[in-house]
């Protein structure tokens, strides 16, 4: 086995990859069914010529810039396991300040409303860490509804997280405005992480609502907190980005229109007609996007506008407070 990852970390390095060693130990121990602590201590063990095929395979895929984490299907996010699917943005590490914020902030009992949510990480580690808080979640893919779902369902907070389908606030009023007979008038319907498994499709049509009828919530309701990590790219940008992001990463997730500013004006221009009074609007930025954002918050008469910076001291998330 040694002799397996360690040729392939010698073609991924002559390619150029900065990771190689890493790359090929997690891929051959994953094609082998193997933790890097077992391949390291099996490193005489002989491998049949179906299993180096099946590494074969997956080294591969890397080679064509596919990441580790979307090879394996799962990535680590805020010390928790995150299922990936073709639809879902692989969570980012930058993106663990947003969650650190929106705890800060979070009171008892709190409800929160994630836009944009993707594999569902942001709500799914706030409600882990905060075992009275609630939270809905939308996103306009319902394919990254269902990898949402099974990672709600995973990390154990799938009774406390409503997914809906449809684009930003308006998922919310579409589900406030199609009440269910069997809820009784002003009871939308959406679909409730923790409904039964068997009751999703697991192939949903691309356009429609896939989702099935689960458990109700009440659109009267508000939020003390509002996050979103939109897709913030100027179209033009996304381009120019690297294989890796630009043919894996689904360009729903990273598209955020001629400006890349085209998610927070929706963001800024309603979120306080959904925000508690005392509640609180985070959302992701890219590095060069703070003094834009916000300016749109402070247009629509938010608070205590500010911009936060990440680990490697770029801004990264802008915050705002709903008086
Ligand atoms: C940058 S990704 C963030 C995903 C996840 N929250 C994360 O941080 O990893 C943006 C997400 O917004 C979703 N999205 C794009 N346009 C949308 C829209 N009009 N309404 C709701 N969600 C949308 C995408 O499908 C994607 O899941």
């Amino acid at each position: 086995m040694g002799a397996l990852w360690r040729g392939w970390r010698d073609v991924l390095g002559r390619l150029g990859f900065d990771s190689a060693a890493l790359d090929a130990k997690l891929l051959t121990g994953h094609a082998l069914g193997l933790g890097t602590l077992q391949l390291a201590t099996r490193e005489n063990d002989l491998v049949d010529d179906a299993a180096a095929q099946r590494v074969a395979e997956l080294l591969q895929r890397r080679m064509t810039g596919e990441s580790v984490a979307r090879i394996i299907g799962e990535r680590e996010f805020y010390g928790l396991p995150f299922a990936l699917n073709a639809a879902t943005l692989e969570p980012r590490p930058e993106t663990e300040l947003l969650v650190d914020l929106a705890r800060g902030v979070l009171p008892a009992g709190g409800h929160l409303l994630d836009l944009g949510t993707g594999s569902g990480c942001i709500p799914i580690a706030i409600l882990a860490n905060q075992p009275d808080a609630t939270g809905i979640a939308v996103d306009l893919s319902g394919d990254a509804l269902i990898a949402a779902k099974a990672n709600a369902e995973r990390n154990g907070v799938a009774e406390r997280l409503t997914l809906l389908q449809g684009s930003w606030f308006d998922a919310l009023a579409e589900h406030r405005t199609a009440p269910s007979p069997l809820r009784g008038e002003g009871w939308g319907e959406g679909f409730n992480a923790g409904a039964n498994a068997e009751s999703l499709n697991p192939l949903p049509a691309p356009s429609g609502r896939p989702l099935p009828s689960g458990e109700r919530w009440d659109p009267a309701q508000k939020f003390n907190l509002i996050v979103s990590n939109p897709p913030y790219i100027t179209s033009a940008v996304v381009e120019t980005l690297s294989p890796e992001v630009k043919d894996f990463d689904p360009r729903l997730a990273l598209d955020g229109g001629p400006d890349g500013l085209a998610p927070y004006r929706i963001i800024a221009a309603q979120a306080k007609t959904w925000l508690k009074p005392g509640g609180w609007l985070m959302v992701e930025i890219g590095y060069d996007q703070g003094a834009a954002v916000c300016a749109l918050f402070v247009e629509t008469n938010l608070e205590d506008v500010a911009v936060h910076r990440d680990l490697n001291g770029l801004d990264r998330v802008v915050v705002a407070h709903h008086i």
